[in-house]
């Protein structure tokens, strides 16, 4: 398994200093940025025009989280402005598979949600098809939630399943991941760690980012 990567998510940034607040975090491994739609999830961030200006303004890679309907349509149009990692969710991909292997031909590396209560077993053929596997461990839509420990044991049954591949895809939680939580997320065997309350609402954001890096180490 591959060194502890935390990415940031700017949910719990500034977003009339979206400049500034990405100066905060250069030590972070990437950037999560969240896009909603009101529809998928009960809750509206940003869209392309905002993820293309941020892109422009940081040199950390853009690891975007997809929380919309019709990824299939969206997501390979964050993939050509040059999002290095492009995740959709498995519950409104119509065809998943295909959405995967277009992020890559583009390439973006190709990367899935499942929300809690999403099983992961539908989806172990198609894993070789993914650089990353996003477990939420939160519902998505909104940051500061509680961890869910009862993922815990899906991150197992993930990491086993990744490890059979060959251990080439990275392993991602979502929600609630604070100094409290990444040592149990890590030791079920997650590789990379999106935080954003834990971030954002440190005083020194990148003291908590290697505080995490060194838990979940
Ligand atoms: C929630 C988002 C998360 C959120 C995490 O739906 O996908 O990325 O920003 O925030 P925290 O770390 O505060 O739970
Ligand atoms: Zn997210």
């Amino acid at each position: 398994m591959s060194r502890p990567c935390i990415h940031p998510s700017i949910l719990n940034a500034d977003f009339a200093n979206l400049q500034r607040e990405l100066g905060r975090i250069r030590t972070a491994d990437a950037v999560h940025v969240d896009v909603m739609d009101n529809h998928f999830v009960p809750n509206l961030t940003i869209g392309l025009p905002v993820v293309k200006s941020l892109r422009a303004a940081t040199e950390l890679p853009i690891d975007v989280h997809l929380m919309i309907e019709d990824p299939d349509v969206w997501a390979p149009q964050y993939a050509e402005l040059g999002c290095e990692s492009v995740t959709f969710h498995a519950e409104a991909a119509q065809a998943p598979i295909r959405l995967a292997r277009e992020l890559r031909a583009q390439g973006a590396r190709s990367a899935m949600a499942l929300k809690p209560a999403t099983p992961i077993e539908p989806y172990l053929d198609m894993l070789g098809e993914l650089d990353m596997l996003l477990l939420m461990t939160v519902e998505p839509g909104f940051g500061g939630q509680s961890f869910l420990d009862l993922i815990l044991p899906k991150i197992r049954r993930a990491r086993a399943a990744v490890d059979d591949l060959g251990g080439e895809i990275a392993l991602q939680v979502d929600g609630g991941i604070s100094a409290e939580t990444i040592a149990r997320a890590a030791e079920a065997g997650a590789d990379t760690f999106v935080a954003g309350s834990a971030v954002y609402s440190a005083a020194d954001p990148e003291a908590a980012i290697a505080e995490l890096r060194a838990l979940a180490g």
